[in-house]
């Protein structure tokens, strides 16, 4: 039986090297190993074998059985990466031909100036109020204490809507709305899109704006002053100085101009400096005391509060803090452009 089984094993290990394909080695496997296979052909004549003698041919046979597994599991690998090659050689994918490119969307600078003015005006406790883009000409003058034939209706070339209704042309409207509103303390920012009749590289029909107002017992001046300061140095950088040049606003007295240092040459402005064009400042709001008027029509007593209100324009920002040249290319949705930022 020992030869029986010796003979057996060999011719299995050369059919099984000789396999050309898994389906000829699976037949192989049946042949040898399966039940009605060779292996077990030969076990069939343990029976006449002596008890003595058994335990030595089982453990035989087990070793034939263990290296035949063991050299069809080679010989499968083999052929399955060889039939992997094949199949891969078929398809002849041209891996060099370049990809497909898809645009990644990114937040608009105005979108990440704005919130980066609202988040440091919420640090100092602002809310964020937003109001109505049509608006109603009571609130977008009346109230604010530009009357009808008031020249300073001239400085807003205003898109009329209709009898009484108006593009709001600043969000000063939504200082408005948020005295008649609320009670003091008010403490809000307003930012939004504002519409004026005028287009250049430094004027667009539509811009947006960021108006703050705070009104409580004892604001003075000098709280102005001092949030202003604080906003500068939060987004150009804790050197940054402002100074305040009288200016008139009609929705406020006294009226301000607010410059920041130059933070393109700092300390000594540069003569050929682009950013400041040499003066060493930059013009970044308007800015006051809120007119005593406008909290008569809000129903408030200009005896018990006082406030300041300043607003701002968020290109100009934006133009300054990304060194953007030239206004009209926020408004193009050039992808070029905006994939800089
Ligand atoms: N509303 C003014 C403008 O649009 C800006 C401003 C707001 C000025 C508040 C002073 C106070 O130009």
């Amino acid at each position: 039986m020992l030869d029986q089984l010796e003979a057996l094993g060999g011719k299995a290990l050369n059919e099984v090297q000789a396999a050309t394909s898994l389906d000829s080695l699976e037949q192989v496997r049946i042949s040898v190993l399966g039940k009605k296979g060779g292996l077990s052909e030969v076990l069939k004549g343990l029976g006449s074998v002596p008890a003595t003698e058994r335990p030595k041919i089982g453990a035989v046979a087990n070793e034939w059985k263990r290296k035949i597994e063991e050299a069809m599991a080679l010989k499968k690998a083999s052929l399955e990466g060889a039939a992997l090659d094949q199949e891969i050689r078929s398809q002849r994918i041209d891996i060099t031909l370049p990809s497909r490119f898809s645009h990644r969307g990114a937040l608009h600078p105005i979108t990440t100036t704005t919130r980066k003015i609202a988040e440091v005006f919420g640090r100092l406790g602002f809310d964020v109020m937003t109001g109505p883009e049509a608006e109603t000409d009571f609130l977008n003058f009346e109230a604010v204490n530009i009357p009808k034939d008031h020249p300073a209706r001239d400085m807003q070339d205003t898109f009329f809507l209709g009898p009484g209704v108006v593009l709001r042309t600043h969000t000063s409207a939504v200082q408005m709305r948020a005295l008649r509103s609320r009670e003091w303390p008010v403490r809000i920012l307003c930012p939004g899109a504002v519409y004026r009749c005028d287009q250049d590289a430094t004027h667009s029909p539509m811009f947006h704006q960021v108006e703050g107002l705070w009104v409580d017992r004892h604001v003075k001046m000098s709280d102005l002053k001092g949030v202003l300061e604080f906003f500068a140095r939060e987004l150009f950088g804790a050197e940054t100085r402002i100074r305040l040049r009288p200016s008139y606003f009609p929705f406020v007295e006294p009226g301000a101009e607010v410059d920041v240092s130059c933070f393109q040459c700092g300390t000594s402005p540069k003569h050929e400096c682009r950013v400041c064009k040499g003066t060493g400042w930059l013009e970044i709001l308007g800015a006051g005391m809120v007119h005593p008027k406008l909290f008569e029509v809000a129903g408030y007593d200009p005896r018990e509060v006082t406030g300041f209100a300043f607003g701002m324009g968020v290109e100009r920002i934006a133009m300054l803090l990304h060194r953007i040249p030239d206004l009209r290319l926020m408004f193009q949705g050039d992808v070029r452009f905006l994939g800089q930022f």
